[in-house]
């Protein structure tokens, strides 16, 4: 069995999940988050500009954790490895993606959305994982079902999560934190409206702790 590298899920009670178009926003928008007291941030490979964005976070912000989502191949996590991403999100688990995963010695969050591949990741010593799509595949219930038979895994819901929705999944005793893109409004990012992000990062920071 390997070993993650864990700790991911104990930055920040919401993981922003960022899509970048225009790489000169990368910088601003993660300084952003970080004035807000969000530390973390996950760039998708869903777009060109995103292992520049990566690289240039990493490069500039040193006191931000970022991290390269949406990795469905093996070929993609070596990218982000280059371009210096500091953890790994994949939306499932494939033997494959988690072997290239395991591999890079970074801290990397599986997807997951049933019993049976928790319990295929505990197997292979992996106890934190993304569990997605959060509200599409049974929400707060459904995880708060899989907490009695399966304390180990720790989860960071994704898809679908919201700041009302968030306390309710923070809650439960088996989640770190959880993932969203709704920190990062597109349209803010293409106005270039900073105060607007940080002013959703603080209200993020601030969950969990009530
Ligand atoms: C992801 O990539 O994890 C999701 O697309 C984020 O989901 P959200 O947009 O519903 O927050």
């Amino acid at each position: 069995t390997s070993t993650q590298p864990t700790g991911v899920l104990d930055v920040s009670p919401v993981i922003p999940v960022v899509v970048i178009e225009d790489v000169d926003t990368a910088v601003p928008l993660a300084r952003a988050l970080a004035s807000g007291g969000v530390r973390i941030v996950e760039v998708t490979l869903r777009s060109d500009a995103a292992l520049t964005a990566i690289e240039r976070i990493a490069t500039e912000l040193p006191d931000v954790l970022v991290g390269a989502g949406t990795l469905t191949t093996p070929a993609q996590v070596k990218d982000a490895v280059g371009a210096g991403a500091r953890f790994l999100v994949s939306p499932g688990s494939t033997p494959t993606l988690l072997d290239a995963m395991a591999d890079t010695g970074l801290p990397y969050l599986p997807g997951v959305s049933t019993a049976s591949e928790v319990l295929a990741m505990l197997e292979r010593g992996v106890t934190e994982m993304k569990f997605f799509p959060a509200e599409a595949a049974g929400g707060h219930p459904f995880l708060k079902a899989l907490t009695g038979p399966l304390p180990r895994a720790r989860f960071c819901p994704t898809g679908g999560i919201t700041p009302l929705n968030a306390p309710n999944y923070l809650a439960l005793p088996t989640v770190g934190c959880v993932g969203g893109s709704w920190l990062s409004p597109a349209d803010a990012v293409s106005t270039g409206d900073w105060t607007c992000v940080t002013q959703l990062a603080t209200q993020a920071a601030s969950l969990g702790l009530t």
